[in-house]
This record gives structure tokens, C-alpha cells and sequence, in this order.
């Protein structure tokens, strides 16, 4: 599988910077250009997002994204690096620790959980996952935004949603039918996070309706050494909303790692 991905930076900590759905990688690019002058950033299109192509199948699980991201870090020479993933790239990192502990330094969750569908949203996603086969992503962006943007960036700022459509528009239908699937049969890792052994921040913007701020500080609670942070004037997408207050948390976290 050969993996599309945008490297910047530099900087004795490498950060992979993994996407939601359905996005890619150049959701982070207002983020990365904020933290690049201190830190290695990889940023990779998941499999059948963004510039790299899908796979045979019609589903891809979030373990098997984490074992391409395993394999993109051999490619790279990189050993071991902060996973930073929002919402479903957070999902692939719970994959991610639990496989290749030695890997992770420190774990950035974004607009994220740690929980698994309902049985009625797991069958939404299959409902999804047909309907994009016959008619390709594109509607996604009219169905998603309420639950994507906070309304200040849909009213005010049209260069965001702009950015926004223009991901889930042009992504693969093929590959975005597959990971919706694979959404649909995640792993809960709630009980696994009270035992996870490593630095955690969380994320969450304050307007952000699918990860919401008070669910976040719950989580981040139940962990032993989490931190959570709130970011001002941003739904989901905290680091294209919101890029310089995301950027302060993550460095701030981050240089204590290297300290
Ligand atoms: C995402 O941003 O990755 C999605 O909201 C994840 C999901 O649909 O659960």
C-alpha cells in the first residue's frame, strides 16, 4: 500500500498527525504550519482517503489503519512518535498504543473518544457506507457540517467550509464506504483508557456536538495522567478552527515531553 503523506518540520519529536472522516491529511495544514518550526509533522491520508488509494474490500478497520501507519513510521525510519489523531484517527490510535506500546511517546486525542458505535449507529453506517457507494461522498458535506463546524465558522468563515466540502467531496467513495464501516465495528477502549500508560492530551473544541466538551473532561478524568484542554471558537475540527489555540496546547505539551 503506498501511502500519500506531507512531511514539515523539524525536531527531535516526531508528531503523525492522523485525520477524521471523512477528511484528510490537509486538515492539519493550518496546525502543522503553527507547530513546524519545533517538531517533526507527518501527516498521511489514511487508506482510501485523500490522495492514497483504497483497498480490495469493502471494509477497512481501524486496526488495520494502525498497522499502515506502523508501516508508513518503517518506511520513514521513525521509531517512535506523539500520535496525535482527531475523532476517527484518535479511534485508530487507541489501535495504535495497544499494538505497538513501545512506538507512542505521548497521546494527542482531538475532538475524539474512546467508545464504540450503538448497534443503531453501527447500522447507520452501513446505510451510509451503500448510499455513498451508489452516489459517491459528496452529500456527506451537507449531511456532516451541522455536527462538523461550530455555527460561528458556518456563518462567519467561508474559507473553512470551503476547505471543509472540498475534503469530503473529492474523497474516494470506494474508501470512504470501507471506513465507514470499519467506524462501525471499532473497539471499545473506554476500560482500557483508565490504564493507559502513557502522557495523554485531550482535545476538544467548545462548540464540538460529537465529542462534547463535558464527555471529553470525563474521559480525560478516568485516565491516569491526561490533561484536557478546551478550544475557543471551534466545533470537531479544533485544529482547522481554532489552529493557533490548538497549536499553544499541543506545544505546550509536547516541549515538556522532550524537557
Ligand atoms: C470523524 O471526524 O472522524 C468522525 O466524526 C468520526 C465518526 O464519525 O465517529
Amino acid at each position: 500500500m503506498k501511502y500519500h503523506y506531507n512531511i514539515s518540520g523539524s525536531g527531535d519529536l516526531p508528531i503523525l498527525l492522523v485525520h477524521g472522516f471523512p477528511f484528510d491529511h490537509t486538515m492539519w495544514d493550518l496546525l502543522a504550519a503553527e507547530i513546524s518550526s519545533d517538531f517533526r509533522i507527518i501527516a498521511p491520508d489514511l487508506r482510501g482517503m485523500g490522495q492514497t488509494p483504497p483497498s480490495e474490500g469493502n471494509c477497512v478497520t481501524m486496526a488495520e489503519l494502525a498497522q499502515d501507519l506502523a508501516n508508513l513510521l518503517d518506511t520513514l525510519g521513525v521509531e517512535k512518535c506523539v500520535f496525535c489523531g482527531l475523532s476517527m484517527g484518535g479511534y485508530v490510535g487507541w489501535e495504535f498504543c495497544e499494538k505497538f506500546p513501545h512506538r507512542v511517546s505521548a497521546f494527542i486525542l482531538c475532538d475524539s473518544n474512546a467508545g464504540c458505535d450503538t448497534p443503531e449507529a453501527a447500522a447507520n453506517r452501513e446505510i451510509t457506507a451503500q448510499r455513498v457507494e451508489a452516489e459517491g461522498p459528496a452529500f456527506l458535506a451537507d449531511a456532516m457540517i451541522g455536527n462538523i463546524l461550530a455555527p460561528e465558522t458556518v456563518e462567519n468563515r467561508p474559507e473553512i467550509v470551503a476547505w471543509y466540502r472540498r475534503m469530503v467531496e473529492s474523497n474516494n467513495a470506494q474508501g470512504v464506504a470501507a471506513i465507514a464501516r470499519g467506524l462501525g465495528r471499532r473497539r471499545d477502549f473506554r476500560e482500557k483508557a483508565t490504564r493507559l500508560g502513557l502522557p495523554v492530551l485531550i482535545l476538544s473544541g467548545e462548540a464540538d456536538v460529537l465529542s462534547p466538551p463535558p464527555a471529553m473532561k470525563v474521559l480525560a478524568a478516568s485516565m491516569p495522567d491526561a490533561k484536557y484542554v478546551q478550544i475557543s471558537h471551534a466545533g470537531h475540527l479544533a485544529p482547522l478552527e481554532n489552529p493557533q489555540e490548538t497549536a499553544a496546547a499541543v506545544r505546550e505539551f509536547c516541549r515538556k515531553l522532550i524537557i
